[in-house]
């Protein structure tokens, strides 16, 4: 939990809402009318959700809302039957829609693709049948590291089309990532690229896939997209047998490829993230309850109307991008807009001329990236013409007052409702946000839970607190569906506490006299930097790799842009107790190895010892205490004292 942001969201007093301009014209426009839905959707679920699953498309219709027989492992619209990409794509691709922009794409040095309904439709349907000429099935799990091209949008769709289940792994994992996702999901497939745009330098991905799937047996092919926009590929070395260019397989298939039925309850996903072990687990997310929450959470949360143009900033590597550049925007119909590159290239006005040049109308972004902004100055704000804003949104993090009120002043002209989603990778849509046309908000609050959603403070006792952890009462339809081979650890990560009663997500939260909730941060050793989830016990376990090191502790700090920023301390062996610059660029090394560059500790300390209990558990809270220089808290259990001394010495140098 970040300090300071507890510290500035205590004291914050002011009240914001929304424009009556914005809610007349809302699709939900009144609290009354919100909380009216809110009761219904937990007294009466099963009209409730009949509602909304018939604004979708279904080859059969489900009987039974949920099953809870076998708790935490629920089941939801039982005996459904749908196609996740045939309600993103297919229905709109027909009649009037047809000629809608469905993604507008612009590459980082400027080349721009806008595929309507019609083209992606064609297109998701060729790269379908691609992956069926090269042996993938229903059931089967694909890789897809891509850059943000439009190919990775249509490869996401394509998997969801014939039931085979996408495993995303943002572009910015090293090659041993590749490799524990691709052998924890026995995935036959990656699907990567010849290179994408980041800052002006080409990413080479396609090297990184080549030593990332080395060994894999299960591997049979790497499927490779052209970013073909300067007419030819960058340079890169195909193996005989195994990879294949996309271009030249899809010139030889169909142009025609149905939508497989599937079960409600089939896999559509797996995602990968951080938690408190070394290991990052798998999520899983079934077709049903997930398409249903998304479209429903996009439609509401940011008031999707027609003429809409929707820009998440996210890449489809995290959830956000899953949820809210795809699946629950497409499903509405939008208008999505996609950017390959960095928000400051070739300068930190490219997002303002991307919303003025697009007219973007609702904007989703991060704290961090908001905090950045500001860090760079209102001079690059200046030249943009901001006008076509009439939503703005936040994800990732706690906003802290401050960044929020840059936000809405500066980017929202004071007019745009900020909706501030609290959500997770697990929950697999937004559970507590503000309605935009409804809720008055409080800068830094993520407000009230969203429909479907029953959520409490609790102590660890289960009694309701004003301060505690946040938890959930009961499943909604896109709660994960558990931890892919390990359904043991699903259990005890998130429903260990309470009786198994409650969800329990590993953030500590408050609730205001307003009944206003203020999500904190973890309670867990996952640290937030910049928005991306790093399990401090991911790093530690890179470290001790390392023949020089003994043991380390990695803890989050306060970090003015990231929000948090990873602080290391590590206990060296033998001679080289003392750690040198050479030590600490081969520890950076060994995480962007194992991991990814953005994994990277903002400092590296070496330390003779570590504060530990007699029981020889090492005390984190006080390295906190040392590293964000508060006054220690109690150290009476503390082995030896005298460690603190030297470390705090240490820390101030
Ligand atoms: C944090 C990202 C406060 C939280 C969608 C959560 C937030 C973790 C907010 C999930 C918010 C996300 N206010 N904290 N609006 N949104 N978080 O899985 O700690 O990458 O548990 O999903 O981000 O991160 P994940």
């Amino acid at each position: 939990m970040t300090i300071e942001n507890i510290e500035s969201v205590l004291k914050e007093s002011r009240l914001f809402p929304p424009p009556a301009e914005f809610s007349a014209e809302a699709h939900i426009g009144s609290m009354e009318a919100y909380k009216e839905m809110h009761r219904r959707s937990l007294e009466e679920p099963e009209a409730f959700w009949r509602e909304v699953s018939d604004e979708l498309e279904w080859f059969e219709d489900w009987h039974t809302l949920v099953d809870d027989s076998e708790k935490p492992f629920f089941k939801w619209f039982l005996g459904g039957r749908l196609n996740a990409c045939h309600n993103a794509v297919d229905r709109h691709a027909v009649g009037a829609m047809a000629n809608k922009a469905a993604i507008v794409w612009e590459g980082e040095p400027g080349d721009t693709r806008v595929l309507t309904y019609r083209d992606l439709h064609r297109e998701v349907q060729r790269f379908a049948n691609t992956l069926k000429s090269l042996g993938i099935q229903k059931g089967d799990t694909v890789a897809i590291y891509l850059p943000m091209i439009p190919e990775l949008a249509v490869a996401v769709l394509a998997c969801a089309r014939i039931g085979a289940v996408h495993s995303v792994i943002f572009a910015g994992f090293s090659a041993d990532s590749i490799r524990d996702r691709v052998l924890d999901a026995k995935s036959k497939m990656v699907i990567t690229g010849d290179g994408g745009w980041r800052r002006g330098k080409v990413l080479d991905l396609k090297s990184i896939v080549d030593e990332g799937v080395e060994g894999c047996d299960c591997i049979e092919h790497v499927l490779v997209v052209r970013r073909d926009e300067f007419g030819e590929a960058f340079p890169c070395e195909m193996k005989d047998g195994r990879d294949v260019w996309y271009h030249e397989a899809a010139a030889e298939v169909d142009a025609f490829c149905p939508c497989v039925s599937l079960d409600s309850e089939d896999l559509l996903f797996l995602l990968y993230t951080s938690g408190s072990t070394g290991k990052p687990k798998g999520i899983m997310h079934t077709v049903g309850g997930y398409s249903l929450y998304t479209y429903l959470t996009a439609k509401y949360v940011f008031d999707l109307k027609p003429e809409d143009v929707y820009w998440c900033t996210a890449d489809v590597g995290w959830i956000t991008g899953h949820s809210y550049i795809l699946y629950g925007p497409l499903q509405n119909g939008a208008t999505v807009v996609m950017y390959e590159g960095a928000p400051n290239a070739p300068d930190p006005s490219r997002f303002w001329k991307i919303v003025e040049k697009h007219r973007v109308s609702v904007f989703y972004t991060a704290p961090t990236a908001i905090r950045a902004f500001m860090k760079w100055g209102d001079e690059w704000l200046e030249d943009a013409d901001l006008g076509s804003l009439r939503l703005l949104g936040s994800v990732g993090e706690p906003i802290n007052p401050e960044a929020w009120m840059w936000y809405h002043e500066k980017i929202g002209g004071g007019r745009c409702p900020i909706v501030d989603t609290w959500w997770q990778t697990e929950t697999g849509g937004i559970l507590i946000t503000p309605l935009p046309g409804v809720t008055p908000t409080k800068p830094g609050s993520a407000t009230l839970p969203f429909f479907g959603v029953d959520a409490a403070i609790l102590n660890a006792a289960g009694e309701e607190v004003s301060a505690g952890l946040l938890a959930i009462r009961r499943p909604w339809p896109s709660i994960l569906r558990g931890v892919w081979g390990d359904p043991e650890r699903y259990q005890k990560t998130y429903w260990c506490n309470w009786d198994g009663e409650f969800y329990f997500p590993g953030d500590g939260a408050r609730r205001d006299d307003d009944g206003y909730i203020w999500v904190v941060g973890r309670v867990d050793d996952v640290v937030n930097v910049s928005g991306h989830r790093i399990g401090t016990a991911e790093l530690e376990s890179v470290f001790v790799e390392h023949p020089s090191v003994a043991e380390s502790a990695v803890i989050g700090v306060p970090h003015e842009v990231k929000g948090q920023g990873l602080v290391a301390f590590v206990l060296l062996r033998g001679k080289d107790a003392e750690g040198s610059d050479e030590l600490r660029a081969e520890l950076n090394a060994l995480v962007e190895k194992r991991i990814g560059k953005f994994a990277r500790p903002e400092r590296i300390l070496f330390s003779a010892d570590l504060p530990k209990t007699r029981s020889g558990k090492i005390m984190r809270r006080l390295l906190r205490d040392i590293a964000t220089g508060q006054a220690l808290g109690n150290v009476t259990t503390l082995a030896d004292p005298s460690v603190i001394d030297s470390l705090k010495a240490k820390y101030t140098d």
